[in-house]
């Protein structure tokens, strides 16, 4: 059986994940501000690096998982939220990278959202300067455009993440598959903060899920298990999976996949 770190496991959608881990026999290590093994700040470097240093001794160094689910929504502080969702989950993912190739068999999933193909108008400085791991810059520009639009931009950063790095040799070539999930609106804590306030409460009950109801946590939960543990899981690498209840089918329908200009000198071998 393996063992999984889980950022955010103290609630939602990380804690249902852990307790369906468990249910399977695996050890689970959850690293959040309560409810968990480990107790961090991943808004702060030194909060991140004694997570990961604390993952490491439990762990010893191999690690068969990761979820980062670790996460806030609106209404948060902008540039907290950026240094939660974007830098929190990027600084675990590159900081236990080594221990998930230790393993030969590491799989990981990052938590993006629908947010990111669904928010139009998402500020490309603020995603470019996550990309950049440009922490000061980020957080200014989150304070510049807001705690809405700096959660879909933290969640682009989060996917562009995966995609850009699932299929290298560091990851793929390492023996570790790295894939996204990107949840709509799902009934835990965080999404209740949003629908009690003044401010995002009607756009939220507003927005079209045309399943008709919220997500349950525990359906995020089910995906993304089998994301980690599922049959055929070791074929699926830099994906990024919508389990939205058809939001992003409905708003954006024709956006992706898309087709491209074949490259000159392509590099995929199909010229
Ligand atoms: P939640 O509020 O139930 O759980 C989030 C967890 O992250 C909490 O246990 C919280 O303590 C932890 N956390 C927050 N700040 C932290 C920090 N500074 N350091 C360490 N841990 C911290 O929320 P939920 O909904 O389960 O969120 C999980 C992930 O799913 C988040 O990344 C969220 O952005 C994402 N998501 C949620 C959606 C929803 O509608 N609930 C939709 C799309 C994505």
């Amino acid at each position: 059986m393996g063992l999984f770190a889980i950022t955010g496991s103290g609630s939602g959608i990380g804690a249902a994940t852990r307790a369906r881990l468990e249910k399977a026999g695996h050890a689970v290590v959850g690293i959040d501000l309560h409810h968990a093994e480990i107790i961090a700040d991943l808004s702060t470097p030194d909060g991140r690096s004694a997570a990961i240093t604390a993952v490491l001794e439990r762990s010893q160094g191999h690690l068969d998982g990761l979820l980062t689910a670790a996460g806030v929504g609106p209404p948060f502080s902008a540039e907290q939220m950026v240094s939660i969702n974007w830098f929190g989950t990027e600084a675990l993912l590159s900081g236990l990278r080594v221990a998930l190739a230790n393993s030969r068999r590491g799989q990981v999933v990052a938590i993006s959202s629908n947010s990111t193909t669904t928010m139009p108008d998402l500020p490309a400085d603020l995603i470019e300067a996550c990309l950049a791991l440009d922490e000061p810059l980020a957080r200014s520009l989150a304070k510049k455009y807001g705690d809405g639009n700096t959660y879909g931009a933290s969640k682009t950063a989060v996917a562009r993440f995966v995609r850009r790095h699932a299929p290298t040799a560091d990851w793929a070539g390492s023996g570790i598959r790295l894939n996204a999930i990107a949840p709509g609106a799902t009934l835990t804590p965080l999404l209740q903060a949003g629908l009690d306030s003044a401010e995002y409460g009607p756009a939220i009950k507003a927005f079209p899920v045309p399943t008709g109801d919220f997500g349950d946590p525990d359906e995020i939960a089910a995906w993304i298990e089998h994301m980690l543990i599922g049959d055929g899981c070791r074929f699926m690498c830099g994906s990024l999976i919508f389990v939205d209840g058809g939001t992003d089918a409905m708003v954006r329908a024709d956006a992706w996949p898309t087709t491209f200009a074949m490259p000159t000198g392509s590099q995929f071998g199909f010229d």
